[in-house]
Order: structure tokens, then sequence, then C-alpha cells
């Protein structure tokens, strides 16, 4: 079994942990509870708690923490300038949302990020339009660091879908699973998505379907109609004894790649072998290179990142070849490649539409189709409570 990251499997959970409710308390965002959840059963290992300064720092501008090992997405709380004013290094602090206690803090550090070079050398932009920098800017103005306990799961609905690092673990060790592949994404599975995972599959053992079902941006289709569909897909079209499904609920940065190695390293500590970096990994707009989340693994030996990554081109369906392909196989010009943007998807979904076979499994488009005729529904039916 491939080794976490660092070496141990974090586990930060008690839920027998004694909470002194008179301790001050941090009303959380969905960011940071997911971050919460996330360090507390191990998916963030070798991190114990939010960074402080030292790591911070180091990790913005090395993309490693103190003690070297490669990291590249800070993971602090930030907190208003007024919870600020009433917090200091030695307090033990509540993580609350909406009046419930998820965890503890023992606040070691609290420090005033430099936001913009966060953002420059994190995002490699400060542009506000970029929604992982606009979520930047929008947090609190100041940082705690200090370690964690976690004494209540968040809840959420994929049940037993929902599985940490340690369950995954024992689930790939129990099937007899050696090589596995991981696959993030913040969307439907669309063909593009099946040709490369299933490229991957004739390769490795077994696939890790790992959806992101944390915060996405508004215009993604939210996790439980995601769900749905790739249920559909796995059911009809996928190996059964060779495929897990979970959620990762963490939420998307859009910060590219970083965000690749990010998401590798955490797909490691669930336990996989191999990682799929495709097109534009977790990028937003134009704001990256088609393959910069590709390149970015350079800057680090295999032994530092630990899980064999996967590149695949940008791939689509050609009409004259009559299959999934890229420009590695495929010869015929581009105007014969069906590839539609997220967008012109989306605005077909809207109006019922089915896009093309050739892009997207008709199972697959009827329920995201459904989904979002229910959701535009109850959007309604809200607009009409308030008038
Ligand atoms: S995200 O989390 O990376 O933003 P997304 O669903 O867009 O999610 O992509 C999931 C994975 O599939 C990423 O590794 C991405 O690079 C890859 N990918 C998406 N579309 C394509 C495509 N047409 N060709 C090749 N790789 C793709």
């Amino acid at each position: 079994m491939v080794e976490p990251h660092g070496g141990v499997l974090v586990n930060k959970v008690n839920d027998e942990y004694w909470v002194d409710e008179k301790n001050m308390s941090v009303e959380l965002d969905a960011m940071a509870l997911s971050d919460l959840e996330l360090i507390a059963i191990g998916a963030y290992s070798p991190l114990e708690g939010y960074m402080e300064k030292g790591d911070y720092l180091s990790v913005v501008e090395k993309m490693r923490l103190g003690n070297g090992l490669v990291w590249s997405i800070p993971i602090a709380l930030p907190i208003s300038v007024k919870e600020a004013q009433r917090i200091k290094p030695g307090d033990t602090i509540n993580l609350e949302r909406e009046g419930t206690i998820y965890g503890i803090m023992e606040v070691t550090d609290k420090y005033v990020p430099d936001k913009r070079k966060e953002a420059r050398l994190v995002y490699r932009t400060e542009d506000i339009g970029h929604p992982g920098v606009k979520k930047l800017f929008d947090r609190g103005e100041v940082y705690l660091g200090g370690p964690i306990t976690m004494v209540k799961r968040p809840a959420n609905q994929y049940q037993e879908q929902n599985r940490g690092p340690k369950e995954t673990r024992e689930l790939f060790q129990q099937r007899g699973w050696k090589t596995i592949v991981g696959f993030q994404t913040r969307n439907p599975v669309h063909r593009a998505h099946e040709y490369i995972q299933k490229c991957a599959l004739e390769q490795v053992d077994s696939l890790f379907l790992h959806p992101l079902v944390g915060e996405t941006k508004a215009d993604d289709v939210p996790g439980d109609i995601r769900m749905k569909s790739y249920k559909a897909l796995l059911e009809k079209y996928y190996p059964k004894d060779r495929v897990l499904l979970s959620v990762f609920p963490a939420a998307m940065r859009y910060a590219g790649p970083r965000e690749a190695i990010f998401h590798a390293i955490i797909r490691k500590n669930y336990g996989c072998t191999h990682f799929i970096v495709g097109r534009d990994h977790a990028g937003v707009g134009n704001y990256y290179g088609t393959y910069d989340a590709q390149k970015i693994f350079a800057n680090f030996t295999k032994d530092e990142i630990g899980i064999q990554t996967l590149f695949f081109e940008n791939s689509f369906y050609c009409e004259v070849c009559g299959n999934m392909a890229s420009v590695k196989t495929c010869p015929h010009d581009k105007k014969h490649h069906i590839a539609l943007s997220g967008t012109k998807v989306r605005a077909m979904l809207q109006k019922g539409e089915a896009p093309p076979p050739e892009f997207s499994r008709p199972e697959v488009a009827a329920i995201l189709i459904e989904g979002m005729r229910m959701q535009q529904a109850s959007l309604q039916e809200m607009v009409a409570k308030n008038e």
C-alpha cells in the first residue's frame, strides 16, 4: 500500500472530546469547515491543523512545507479583524458553523497574510474575476494557525459514498487492488473523461472515481445531481469490480497547476498509486495554459510527489475516426472533432436539449436535464414565496 504523504495517516477525529462551551468560538465558512474535516480524516496528511505563518509562507513561495515536504495550497484559518482582536496564541477556540461545534483548535499563531502575494503565486493572477482569487480576498484578513481536533463530522447526503482515506485504503486492500488510479472532477463525466479513465484502466487494476462535492462556483453542476449521473454511468458502462465511487468533500479553489499537485497528493493519502491530469486540470476561464497543470510536476522528483501522474492530451470524439481520440492518435482536421464548451453544454441542458451522444452519454444527459429542471422549479418556488 502506498505511503501517505509524510509517512503517517493523520487522525484528528475525536467525537468523545469534551468541548468547553465557554471557549471563544469562530464561525467557519464552507471552505474552512471542509478543510477541518479533511485535515481530521487524514486526507491532508501530514497537516494536523491550519498552517502557521512559517508553513504558510513556505507553501506560498516554494510549494513546500517548512520541513521541505511538497505542498502547494495554503490551508490557514481566516478570521475577521474584529475576531482577531479577541483571540490570541495560547487560546483554545471552538470551531462552529450555524450553531454546531465541529472542532476545536489550539491557536499557536496569528498573522496577517499578504493576500496579493498569495493570489499572484498560488493563482497566478490578482484578478478578482477568478473565482478562487475572489474567494481569497472575500475571506477574513487575519489567519490563525494551530492543531485541530474534529469533534463532530459534518453531515452530508452521500452516506456510503462518503469514505475517508482510512476506509478507502482498507477497501482497496480487501479488493486486492495494487494499482489504483484516482480521478478528480467537479463536472459530470462526459465522453472525454470516460475515455481518459478507460485508457488509464487499461494500465492499472482499478479506478477510484473521486468527484469533488464541496463548495464550487454557482454555475458548476451541484454535487447531488452529478452523483446521480456518475452512478448511472458506472452502472451501464464500467466494470463493477474495477471501480470505486466516493465523494471528496473539498472546496474547489480553481488554482489550476497548484491545485493539480494538491489533488494528486491528497489522492495518494486516499490510497491511490496513480493520478490522472488531463487538459486544464482545476482551471477556470483562460487563466492557465492547457497543459500548465502537467508541466508544474516537473519541479519535483517522482519520489517527492509519491504518486504516479498519468498525463492526457485534450480528448474529443472524431467523426472520421468514429471514436474518441486526441491529437496524438487522430490525424483529422479539427472540424471533424466534437468538442463543446462547458457554457454551451450548460445552455443546452437548461433548454432541455441533450448534447450529442458523442459528447455525453444519453443516460448522463437525461439526469443533468432533469436536475436542472428541478433546480429551476425550486428556485421559482422560492421567488414566488418571497413575493
Ligand atoms: S477539475 O476538477 O479538474 O476542474 P474537470 O471535470 O474539469 O474537473 O476535469 C477532470 C479531469 O479530466 C482533469 O484532470 C482534467 O484535466 C481532465 N479533462 C477534462 N476534460 C478533458 C478533455 N476533454 N481531454 C482531456 N482531459 C480532460
